[in-house]
């Protein structure tokens, strides 16, 4: 059998964190021959909600289950842990300036790199899931410097599954059958959302989406303004923001990560940009990558026409305003 291995959850007393801990410990993220042992941290306030999804993990009798620690002690959280799921942060309350949103932020990312770096197994793969997530990222990246930086990553699978679900829906196909959908840039509603290289599987081969849909103005438009816009949608229809869905993502972009992605599709990962597409080296910038032998790579060589280039340049430009925003919290 093979060794548990540590997962840690910030947040974990939250609506995401309550979706995430149970498909972890049923083997959604790491295979149904994996077993796990969950790290859970949250804030004081929280332990006690935190201490009942322990007992409820414990009252599930999740076979893969090997152990739960639920903490609000980030180095006992941090400690040993190979994969960290960074649901955890200050959320941006009515009235709230962006700056002092991200003001906390900054400091919760920064003591959290610390804690990660100094106790975290060797090669400890990170994903950041809240918000604002790809400035928290590299936040948490600058602050982690022995944390190789290809081993720090952020969350924009929700919206390349949400991009293959609204594509499913207007083709009528099943989602399994379509890929290759890219969200490039900032998890905000400046992402990209493109359709330009994606294929359905129809029984006479693989067609490009475009062909399919033929309908640029709706490619153009409503297509990309959905799937912006679906966190909203999401909130105004629940009173609560995407919790399955995100969990879900989040379990989607580990596994992907860790056991690779299949040969001719790609996903869409926040990970620290080296300039490909143009895009300012230095951001945690959303790409599509294929994923082997626990490596991503940034897919090469796909066109980008003029449409494109103004959405991705600016959602570059967003994340390079959010990043001066976010240093100027740090001094
Ligand atoms: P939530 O408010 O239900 O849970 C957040 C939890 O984090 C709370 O239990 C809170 O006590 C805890 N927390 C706060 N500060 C912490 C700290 N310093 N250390 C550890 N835990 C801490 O929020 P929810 O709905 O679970 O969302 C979590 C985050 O994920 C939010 O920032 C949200 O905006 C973001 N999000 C990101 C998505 C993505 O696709 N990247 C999708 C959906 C949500």
């Amino acid at each position: 059998a093979k060794d548990p291995v540590r997962v840690l959850v910030t947040g974990a007393a939250g609506q995401i964190g309550y979706a995430l801990v149970p498909m972890i410990a049923r083997g959604v993220m790491l295979g149904p021959d994996q077993p796990v042992i969950l790290h859970m941290l949250d804030i004081p306030p929280a332990a006690e909600a935190l201490n009942g999804v322990k007992m409820e993990l414990v009252d599930a009798a999740f076979p893969l289950l090997k152990g739960v620690i639920a903490t609000t002690d980030v180095v006992e959280a941090c400690t040993g842990v190979s994969i960290a799921v960074m649901v955890g942060g200050f959320p941006r309350k009515e009235g709230m300036e962006r700056k002092d949103v991200m003001s906390k932020n900054v400091s919760i990312y920064k003591s959290q790199a610390s804690a990660l770096e100094q106790h975290a197994a060797a090669n400890c793969k990170v994903l950041v899931v809240a918000n604002p997530a790809n400035t928290n990222a590299l936040i948490l990246k600058e602050y982690a410097p022995s944390i190789p930086e290809k081993n720090i990553t952020c969350l924009t699978r929700l919206d390349h599954n949400r991009a293959l679900g609204q594509i499913s829906e207007r083709l009528n196909v099943q989602v399994s059958d379509v890929k290759n959908v890219i969200i490039w840039g900032n998890h905000s509603s400046t992402q990209y959302p493109d359709v330009s290289h994606a294929i359905v599987k129809t029984e006479s081969g693989e067609k490009p989406v475009p062909e399919l849909v033929s309908d640029d103005a709706w490619l153009r438009g409503e297509f990309i303004t959905t799937v912006q816009q679906r966190g909203a949608a999401i909130i105004k229809a629940r009173k609560l923001s995407s919790a399955l869905s995100a969990a879900s993502s989040a379990c989607d972009h580990i596994r992907d990560w860790v056991l690779g992605t299949p040969e001719g599709t790609f996903v869409s990962m926040g990970v620290y940009s080296d300039g490909s597409y143009n895009v300012p080296a230095g951001l945690i910038y959303s790409f599509p990558v294929t994923c082997r032998d626990g490596q991503w790579t940034i897919v090469q060589g796909l066109s980008v026409d003029e449409f494109s280039r103004k959405k991705l340049d600016a959602t570059a430009a967003e994340l390079t305003e959010e990043k001066a925003l976010a240093y100027s919290c740090l001094t």
